[in-house]
C-alpha cells in the first residue's frame, strides 16, 4: 500500500542480504519509521515486542530470522536453536511455527553452506504468497460486500473491525481490511467502525492510520460500543482476522473479538472471518481447549501510550498503584458464531466440511 505516494511492504530484505527492514509498529501512528534487523536475535526481539505484529507479518518475521541465524552459523545446533528462540517469541499465531517449519524443512536436508540462501528464497516466496493470498481475500470478500451493498440501495455499508488486520499486519492488503480496500476502490459506499482494541489499541492506531491513509471513511469507537451500535441498525457486517483457526472453524483472534461475535449473533449481524491457509492449525479441532493464549504484561492494561501535545510519544498509568493488571491477548470465537470465513481460496462455512471443500489437497 501507498504511503506519501510511495508503495510500501511491511517487510523487505535490505540490499545485499543481510539484514531485514521493517516498518516500527510502536511509533504508529504518530511517527512513520522504519527499522533494520541485522540478527536472529533482533527479529524476535522486534516480533515480542510488537515492532512487528499481526499474524502473517511474524511468519515473515520468522522466517527471515532463521536466515539471519543461518548467515552467521548454518549448523545443525544453530538452525534449531533460532527455531526455538523465534518459536517462543509469541505463542498464539500459528502463521509463526508455520512459517518456521516451512523454512527448516527446506534447508535441513541442504548442505550446511547452501543453508542461508535457501532460506532467504524461502522467506521471499513466503512473502510473496502472503501478498498474494491477501489480495486474493480482497477479491472473495469484496464480492460479499458488493452482494450486502446490493440489498441496501443507496445506503452507506457500515462495517466494523477489531484489532488490525490490515496491511500492517501482514506483507500488503491485509487479511480483513483487504476486502474493504477492494470495496472503497471499487466505489462502494463503505464507513469503517473501528474498534480501538485494547490494552494496545491496535485499531485506533494502526486500522485508523491505514484507513486514514487509503481515504477509507471511518470512526474509531471504544471496544465497548459495538453492541450499542449493532442494536439500533448501524453495524451491517462484522469482519476480523484471525491468528489460529482450527479445522472445525473456530477463530482465535485479538481479545474482545469473541464479544463482537456474540453480539452480531444476537442483533442478526453477519460476522465473517478473513484468513490465508497459513492461518489454519490442522493439528486441533476445539479452539478454546487447545490454542495457547498468550498471557502479555499487564503493565499493558495499566498503562497507556499515546502522544503527548508537545509531540513525544509517552505512556501514562490508568489504575492506582498496585491495582494487578491481567492481559490475556487473545479469545477465540467458535465457528457457530462465525457466518462465513473469506479465504484466498473462497469463501465458506466455517466448519470441518467447508474448510475440507477448500483445502481437501492441502
Ligand atoms: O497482537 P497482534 O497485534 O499481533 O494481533 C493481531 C491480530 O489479532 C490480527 O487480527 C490477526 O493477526 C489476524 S490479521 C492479519
Amino acid at each position: 500500500m501507498k504511503i506519501d505516494g510511495q508503495a510500501w511492504r511491511t517487510i523487505w530484505l535490505e540490499p545485499g542480504g543481510r539484514s531485514i527492514g521493517v516498518i516500527d509498529q510502536i511509533q504508529l501512528p504518530h511517527q512513520f519509521t522504519t527499522r533494520t534487523l541485522r540478527s536472529c536475535d533482533e527479529a524476535a526481539e522486534a516480533i515480542r515486542t510488537m515492532v512487528v505484529r499481526g499474524a502473517p507479518l511474524i511468519g515473515v518475521t520468522g522466517a527471515y530470522g532463521l536466515m539471519l541465524a543461518l548467515q552467521v552459523d548454518p549448523s545443525d545446533a544453530s538452525l534449531a536453536a533460532a527455531f526455538d528462540q523465534l518459536n517462543a517469541t509469541r505463542p498464539t499465531a500459528v502463521n509463526l511455527r508455520w512459517a518456521l517449519e516451512r523454512v527448516r524443512d527446506r534447508v535441513a536436508p541442504l548442505p550446511p553452506a547452501e543453508r542461508a540462501e535457501a532460506a532467504q528464497v524461502e522467506a521471499g516466496a513466503i512473502a510473496d504468497e502472503d501478498v498474494a493470498m491477501c489480495e486474493a481475500i480482497g477479491e472473495h470478500g469484496l464480492a460479499l460486500f458488493q452482494e450486502l451493498a446490493a440489498a441496501r440501495p443507496g445506503q452507506t455499508l457500515n462495517v466494523l473491525t477489531h484489532c488490525n488486520a490490515g496491511w500492517l499486519a501482514t506483507v500488503d492488503w491485509g487479511t480483513a481490511l483487504a476486502p474493504i480496500y477492494k470495496a472503497h476502490r471499487a466505489g462502494l459506499d463503505i464507513h469503517v467502525w473501528v474498534d480501538e482494541t485494547r490494552p494496545r489499541n491496535q485499531g485506533a492506531s494502526l486500522t485508523a492510520y491505514e484507513l486514514g491513509r487509503e481515504g477509507v471513511p471511518h470512526t474509531v469507537i471504544v471496544d465497548n460500543a459495538g453492541g450499542h451500535l449493532m442494536q439500533h441498525g448501524q453495524v451491517d457486517a462484522v469482519i476480523v482476522g484471525t491468528d489460529r483457526t482450527t479445522r472445525r472453524g473456530d477463530v482465535c483472534n485479538k481479545i474482545g473479538t469473541y464479544l463482537k461475535a456474540l453480539a452480531a449473533r444476537d442483533n442478526n449481524i453477519p460476522f465473517y472471518v478473513a484468513l490465508p491457509a497459513s492461518t489454519i492449525d490442522w493439528s486441533i479441532d476445539d479452539g478454546v481447549a487447545e490454542i495457547p493464549i498468550e498471557a502479555r504484561s499487564p503493565e499493558e492494561v495499566t498503562h497507556i501510550q499515546g502522544r503527548s501535545p508537545e509531540g513525544a510519544i509517552t505512556t501514562v498509568q490508568l489504575s492506582p498503584d498496585g491495582s494487578p493488571g491481567f492481559n490475556p491477548a487473545f479469545d477465540v470465537t467458535p465457528a457457530r458464531l462465525v457466518t462465513a470465513l473469506i479465504t484466498e481460496r473462497g469463501v465458506v462455512a466455517a466448519s470441518a466440511a467447508g474448510l475440507q471443500e477448500l483445502y481437501g489437497d492441502v
